[in-house]
């Protein structure tokens, strides 16, 4: 997913605040759905029974699924239950609950909704009457990464006798926001980190603290508001996810050595991985270089080795080369020269050759890797992978027809951020030179 918002940096300073705090759990990515538990403050100001200003709490349970069947946008519908308590000031309680349905667009925009019940105690001089009513609310708010932000209006339709109805505007704060539990990012961005055969794709943890006061500012002053979170957005993302690579490629040099590989592959691989530790720190830089708060990757543990035979493990490499590596990697090379032709920016012109250099060397090293496995493990590792590229072909000739990317916008393209056709066109020419190897080697 993308961006949107004044919310992002408001809320990551005030978790700056605090302290330096954890951004990304280091096991949340790629999840399709997923439970969320979100506590807020609610502020508000009532019309109605009696005017007057509330402060509370609110707590709420939400289940995600991504792009459910018919859903029209590109995002996730959350469903789940939840709790309000307010004190009125003028001496009043309200409590509301009930259930929440809320739709989470690929822009991090969330727009929730409330039905259920409101429970108001009577005031404090006895001259306004509690009683029970319907409890309605429509929450559109911005942010899905660390804290919700946004305007709430909601009302309470008196139901008992006495009970007048309400009409409350305010505004919510939320966390931890629903992109800390699902994956709300779309980017093409190398070797995945994968902690076992088959797991999901998981991204390293950014740690996030105060500013150094000496990091560059220059270009925040330069470009709109939407335009910077954009750009922060996809350069902390582009981080977390070199960031994963780094153990990734320790452990493909672990798996290469234990299959016997030539030492060339092995220390190759090693290379690979002081590659993504640079590609690390450079999208690092440019992200922090949007962002108000200091933003730091921190190094995942290379997965443990899988206990396999050295057939299963010739088959896993030479998988994991072809998917992640060829494809993967390939696209992310594909990607940043499609991006750097549009880039007017220095700075970030440098990065995308330095990236798109060095990941097109991976996707390389790939072919070579799944040259050795076919060589080595013969009929049952191109049984494998023939059986693998059947399988997966049609969804990744579907996923291809429906890459998403950010919104045209001509600022962000001249800043480094890539579009949807680049996105597009890159996975294509990934996805045509991997149809290359299939058709030379299976
Ligand atoms: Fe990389
Ligand atoms: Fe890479």
């Amino acid at each position: 997913m993308h961006r949107h918002s004044h919310a992002i940096p408001s809320s990551l300073g005030a978790l700056a605040l605090a302290g330096a705090v954890w951004l990304v759990p280091g096991t949340a990515a790629a999840q399709d759905s997923g439970h969320a538990l979100m506590a807020g403050l609610t502020l508000s100001y009532s019309i109605g029974a009696r005017s007057g200003f509330g402060i509370g709490g609110d707590l709420r349970y939400t289940y995600f699924q991504d792009e459910p069947q018919g859903f029209p946008i590109n995002g996730s519908l959350g469903i789940g239950a939840f709790f309000q308590g307010t004190y009125l000031l003028n001496g009043a309680g309200r409590f509301a609950f009930g259930a929440h349905a809320n739709m989470l667009t690929n822009v991090f925009f969330d727009l929730d909704t409330e039905f259920g019940a409101t429970i108001r105690t009577e005031s404090k001089e006895g001259d306004v009457p509690g009683g029970v009513g319907v409890h309605l609310g429509l929450v559109p708010l911005f942010n899905a990464l660390v804290l919700e932000t946004g305007p709430t209006f909601r009302g309470s339709i008196g139901v008992t006798e006495g009970m007048e109805s309400e009409f409350i505007v305010g505004g919510d704060i939320r966390g931890p926001g629903p992109c800390v539990y699902i994956d709300c990012f779309q980017v093409v961005s190398g070797r995945p980190l994968r902690t076992g055969p088959n797991a999901e794709a998981t991204f390293a943890p950014l740690r996030i603290g105060p500013p150094h006061p000496a990091r560059p500012r220059r270009k925040a002053k330069a470009s709109g508001r939407g335009t910077r979170e954009r750009l922060f957005s996809h350069w902390a993302r582009a981080a977390s996810a070199e960031c994963a690579s780094v153990p990734a490629f320790l452990a493909l040099a672990r798996d290469l050595s234990r299959a016997g590989a030539p030492d060339t592959l092995v220390s190759r691989a090693i290379r690979s991985a002081e590659e993504e530790e640079t590609h690390t720190k450079l999208c690092a830089a440019l992200a922090n270089e949007w962002s108000p708060v200091h933003l730091s990757p921190e190094l995942p543990p290379v997965p443990r080795r899988s206990d396999e035979c050295p057939d299963a493990l010739l088959c896993r490499l030479a998988l994991d080369s072809f998917w992640d590596g060829l494809l993967g990697e390939g696209a992310a090379a594909a990607e940043a020269r499609r991006t750097r032709l549009f880039a007017k920016d220095e700075p970030t012109r440098e990065v995308l050759s330095v990236i798109a250099r060095d990941e097109q060397g991976h996707a390389e090293l790939s072919e070579q890797i799944v040259a050795f496995c076919l060589s080595a493990g013969g009929k049952s590792v191109r049984n494998a992978l023939r059986e693998s590229v059947e399988r997966s072909w049609a969804g990744e000739e579907t996923r291809l027809s429906h890459v998403e990317g950010a919104a045209e916008d001509s600022e962000a393209r001249m800043l480094g951020l890539p579009d949807a056709a680049a996105q597009r066109l890159a996975r294509e020419e990934a996805f045509e030179a991997s149809m290359r190897l299939v058709s030379r080697t299976l």
